[in-house]
């Protein structure tokens, strides 16, 4: 669980809401809403849950883009809330379309058979591996028959490569030396997500230049609930 404590979120979230981070976070949540595919799972009256919603950038940008299709979002976060910024966007460009919850992705507060797709990116690297197979229990759980999972991941390559991705996750999300990430190679997770129930039907293999910490290896799996 990354050790985030209240004092780091309040002053991310102070730093997060500045005009210039939020204008990266808005860039960065499209990249990620376009590589995982999710708009493809919109419908008409449809609900949709973000697992680790961190700033609320990607459901910010997910309600705006599907105004005429009056789709309803949930996030849930461990620790974080939106940013200000983000929240008054929502209110005025997507009122009463989008509810944020402190929760944990291990026990989501939704109903069985809820949501149409779920998300989840760049967050279970921050759980605890043995707690994998309960987060993906979950979103199997909420997620109605034929229904979406949409994993963004780090994916390591090698040895020198996961060291890498973690200075570079340390770096960009300002952790602490002491934070422990749990990644999975990429070739592991398939046939975690279907021993869950969640067969695979997309996977794109993708890099990103990590500055100093050299090119950083991410994967996009798209899953089905299937009945
Ligand atoms: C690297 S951030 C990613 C945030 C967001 N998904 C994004 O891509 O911008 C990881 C997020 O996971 C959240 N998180 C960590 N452990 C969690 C848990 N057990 N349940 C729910 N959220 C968790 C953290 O609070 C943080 O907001």
């Amino acid at each position: 669980m990354p050790r985030t404590i209240p004092w780091r979120a309040r002053l991310l979230n102070k730093a997060y809401g500045l005009p210039f981070a939020d204008a990266i976070l808005k860039r960065r949540a499209q990249s990620m809403i376009d590589r995982s595919r999710v708009m493809q799972a919109m419908r008409p009256g449809g609900v949709y849950l973000d697992v680790g919603s961190g700033t609320g950038h990607i459901i910010e940008r997910l309600a705006r883009q599907t105004a005429e299709l009056e789709t309803r979002f949930v996030g849930i976060d461990l620790f974080w809330k939106p940013i200000g910024r983000v929240t008054r966007r929502l209110r005025d460009k997507a009122p009463g379309r989008a509810v944020f919850t402190h929760a944990s992705a291990t026990a989501l507060s939704m109903p069985d058979a809820s949501c149409d797709a779920v998300t989840c990116f760049y967050v279970l690297h921050h759980i605890p591996d043995m707690l994998h197979a309960q987060v993906l229990d979950e979103i199997h759980r909420v997620l109605k028959v034929g229904g979406t999972f949409h994993l963004l991941e780090d994916t390591p390559t090698d040895e020198a490569s996961w060291a890498r991705q973690e200075r570079w996750d340390r770096r960009v999300n300002f952790e602490s030396r002491s934070e422990k990430h749990y990644y999975r190679w990429a070739g592991d997770w398939p046939s975690l997500l279907e021993q869950h129930g969640l067969k695979l039907t997309h996977r794109e293999d993708f890099e990103e230049d990590g500055g100093r910490d050299g090119m950083i290896h991410h994967t996009a799996y798209v899953t089905v609930k299937e009945g």
